[in-house]
């Protein structure tokens, strides 16, 4: 049989492309090499959410008497925090199964290799097998870089080095951990892994943790940890990892740390290899799979979407990315508007971006204002987070009157940015977001507050 489309890969984008496609009436053959659900939900997003919220419970029941709540020996039993990751983990993947099977996809399990393309399609070989298709979507995502640092691969052979797969099924808390990248996943597993009680390092190249993120607001996040007792390393590249030993350099000064554990978080590279790009052609530009706002490569019905395009390596952007090259498969021709997709840090507190930055506005000439609000105007802030020292910073386009970012750090800003995205994705006027009624009291209304205020 030819089948509609065959779909590589079934993480987020893969797995919801391929149920989207089912829908809508396309054969779909989906191959995944490892576990449905990919990255996110097996080893990434959801696992570690789950862990988070965890040592925000235990968190929550150890300093419990500043809200008038005595507990007495509050532990976190980490072999049961796994335990129960590894439910959630088994309960989502099981509904992606059941989800796929309703929409009629065809799931194998393997590797899938693209061969070539012959008078029918394409064709795509798992171990002896041999399928054809009219379309191919590309959704292989990611995987950690391993930089060249003397001694990464051994330590990583040795298991004294781990990646985000490794680190959220160990049986035991490390005394102490020593993060190499102080980027979003660094940042979260040292929040975890701080709460839990083991003495957490991280050293980054930057002179500030947190990427991209508006530098107050990055700043603010790590004062919060440092008093929580992590030490960060910033300016500092690592050379050389042996025996339990750290080594970074800092001004060209050597200096190192003893560790249990190291977690390598350097960042993620597209999984291009061994694919079968060539044998058809397709693309590469830096490393990763080179589409349009549409999802199309430089082959006429090859997709790609996820991680291995690398424009933003987001779940939520894997979703949407997915969407769209099915809709443009069905003649419907839409596009990924990549400027109002939000970026979040589930850290306790939580970190909530999107659109410009005050910085990114000033480089592209935008003539725009910045108000910022202190978290504690929201009652319900106040209310919940004692001694709480969020801010909230919005970024108006004075030409245009509308937003055109905010930035947040303070617990429920992952689940508040989502209104904010509304806002900008409709492209709303200061003055029609100032007759929206927001839910008293939430610390939604922050953004209600920090509009009336610039
Ligand atoms: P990242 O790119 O966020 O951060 C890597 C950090 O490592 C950077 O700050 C970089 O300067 C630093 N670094 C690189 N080489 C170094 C060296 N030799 N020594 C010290 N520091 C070094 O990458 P990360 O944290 O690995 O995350 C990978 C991807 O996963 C990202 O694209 C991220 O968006 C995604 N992700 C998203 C999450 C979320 O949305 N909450 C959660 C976890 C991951």
């Amino acid at each position: 049989m030819v089948y509609d489309l065959i779909v590589l890969g079934g993480g987020p984008a893969g797995y919801l492309a391929s149920e989207r496609a089912g829908h809508a009436g396309l054969s779909t053959l989906l191959i995944e090499k490892r576990a449905v659900g990919g990255v996110c939900l097996n080893e990434g997003c959801i696992p570690s959410k789950t862990l988070l919220h965890s040592a925000k419970i235990y968190d929550y029941a150890r300093f419990s008497e500043k809200y008038g709540v005595t507990t007495e020996n509050a532990l976190l039993d980490h072999k049961t925090v796994v335990k129960r990751k590894n439910k959630v983990v088994k309960t989502l993947v099981a509904g992606i199964k059941a989800r796929l099977k309703n929409n009629k996809v065809t799931v194998i399990d393997g590797f899938g290799e693209i061969i070539g393309k012959n008078d029918k399609g394409y064709e795509v070989k798992v171990d002896t097998d041999t399928y054809t298709s009219k379309r191919l979507l590309i959704a292989t995502g990611s995987e950690p870089i391993i930089p060249p640092i003397p001694g990464a691969k051994e330590g990583l052979n040795s298991g004294f080095v781990l990646t985000n797969r490794e680190i959220l099924d160990i049986s035991e808390i490390p005394q102490s951990l020593t993060v190499i990248g102080g980027g979003v996943i660094g940042l979260e597993m040292a929040s975890y892994f701080n709460s839990t009680g083991s003495k957490v390092t991280v050293i980054e190249m930057l002179d500030h943790i947190a990427g991209n993120t508006d530098k107050e607001i990055s700043n603010l996040l790590m004062k919060n940890y440092e008093k929580k007792g992590i030490d960060f390393k910033l300016g500092a590249k690592v050379v050389e990892i042996k025996d339990n030993i750290v080594v970074y350099e800092v001004n060209g000064e050597k200096m190192s740390v003893t560790a249990d554990k190291v977690l390598m978080s350097v960042g993620r590279k597209p999984c291009i290899q061994g694919i079968g790009l060539d044998k058809i052609g397709v693309e590469i530009e830096r490393n990763r799979i080179k589409v349009d706002s549409r999802g199309k490569t430089n082959i006429p019905e090859v997709y790609a979407a996820g991680d291995v395009n690398g424009r933003s390596m987001l779940a939520h952007t894997a979703y949407r990315e997915a969407e769209v090259c099915v809709n443009n498969m069905l003649g419907k021709k839409e596009n990924v508007r990549y400027n109002t997709i939000a970026s979040i840090i589930y850290t306790n507190p939580e970190v909530a971006c999107i659109g410009e930055t005050e910085e990114t506005a000033k480089e592209k000439g935008i003539d725009c204002t910045t108000t910022t609000v202190s978290m504690r105007y929201s009652g319900r802030y106040v209310a919940e987070n004692e001694g709480g020292n969020g801010i909230c910073k919005l970024i108006v386009d004075k030409k245009y009157n509308k937003l055109i970012g905010v930035h947040m750090i303070g617990n429920y800003a992952s689940e508040i940015i989502y209104g904010v995205a509304v806002m900008m994705e409709t492209e709303m006027k200061i003055d029609d977001i100032k007759e929206l009624v927001f839910p008293h009291p939430t610390v939604s209304e922050i953004i209600r507050e920090g509009i009336f205020m610039g």
